[in-house]
């Protein structure tokens, strides 16, 4: 028997639950599919397999929006079919970890902390974890000890930009772009130089590839619809073209981390001078951006092998390991 506890990543995209009585995490869209009033459809990734395509009747919808739950009641109806499936229908008792962005208003916090409350889930205890910690702790870095940690992490439509040391936050700045901005950005070029329309679900297939597609110095072939005949076409897209479309997106993240590096306290500096930046998130793998990063600014670039599962990793670790316990925080339950 593990231990009695699941910590949770609420992604605008992708929820990542880590299961402490398996030792396991899962990754799902963070996704429902609600027909007519309020019949639940479909949930995850089979409720994102109906994305853009299911009838009228049946509304497809994410809840959690620019990194805050905007729509708590779908939200806890996921928790609640989430957490059973881990626990095969019959629910165990547990404690529970959840990942909480820092630059957020008190409001959108304590919707993260009431979530559980109001999920219906057999919790023990809540906790709260601020996301960029779990992040930093989830890509090996020793939160606790270390002075001068920045994490960037590139999500789906946020990017979080922190600045740890000593196991707090120093600052924090949450911006509204990621891999959804980089997928509309390339949607947009290919139908202004093509003349084709792509769906969302291609033009990120596309920023997936581009790098190795690139690599094989060959372009990309999709399939459209073309704005003039209407009718569906293959098409060649160059690799210029889809790094060229990005470069805008690129350039905002950019001036991002140069705010928050010239707000950073000298005595900081210099352990970010020495290990240099943290990338995570899914989109941080995008394109060029961890070299242009690095070229910007000069700084070594740090991509883990999963940067996707950071957050998750790290809450896990808070979750295993006691020495690490100092970095929750306690919710009382009965607060409304
Ligand atoms: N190999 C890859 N290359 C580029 N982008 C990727 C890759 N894998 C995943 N992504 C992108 O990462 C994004 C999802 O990342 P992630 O799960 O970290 O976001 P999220 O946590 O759901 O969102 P947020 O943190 O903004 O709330 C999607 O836009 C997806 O297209
Ligand atoms: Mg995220």
């Amino acid at each position: 028997m593990g231990i009695g506890a699941f910590g949770i990543d609420l992604g605008s995209s992708n929820i990542k639950i880590y299961n402490g009585f398996e030792d396991t995490y899962f990754m799902e869209k963070n996704m429902i599919a609600i027909e007519g009033q309020d019949t639940l459809y479909a949930y995850g990734d089979s409720a994102f397999d109906m994305y853009e395509k299911a009838p009228d009747n049946i509304q497809v919808s994410f809840p959690v929006n620019m990194g805050v739950i905007l729509d708590p009641r779908n939200m806890n109806t996921l928790i609640h079919y989430f957490i059973s499936d881990q626990c095969k229908g019959n629910l165990h008792a547990a404690d529970y970890y959840i990942a909480v962005p820092t630059d957020v208003t008190p409001v959108d916090r304590r919707a993260f902390r009431n979530l559980i409350r109001d999920s219906n889930v057999k919790a023990r205890r809540v906790y709260t974890v601020e996301k960029a910690i779990a992040d930093g702790l989830g890509m090996d870095i020793d939160v606790k000890t270390s002075q001068g940690v920045l994490v960037v992490d590139v999500g789906y439509d946020t990017t979080e930009i922190s600045l740890l040391s000593l196991g707090g936050i120093v600052y924090s700045r949450l911006i509204k772009t990621g891999g959804q901005k980089f997928d509309e950005a390339i949607k947009a070029a290919v139908r202004k130089e093509y003349g084709l329309l792509i769906g969302s679900k291609t033009s990120e297939k596309l920023k997936i590839a581009v790098r190795e597609v690139e690599s094989q110095k060959r372009n990309a072939v999709v399939y459209g619809r073309h704005i003039v005949s209407g009718l569906p076409v293959e098409k060649e897209i160059a690799t210029e073209l889809i790094n060229d479309s990005l470069e805008e997106d690129f350039a905002v993240i950019m001036a991002n981390i140069r705010q928050v590096l010239e707000h950073t306290p000298p005595e900081l500096g210099a352990d970010i001078y020495r290990h240099g930046i943290y990338l995570s998130g899914g989109a941080c793998q995008t394109g060029k951006l961890a070299a242009k990063i690095s070229k910007d600014t000069g700084l070594k670039v740090n991509i883990n092998t999963e940067p996707i599962a950071s957050v998750i990793k790290g809450l896990s670790t808070i979750i295993r390991e006691e020495r690490f316990s100092s970095l929750a925080s306690y919710v009382e339950l009965n607060k409304k």
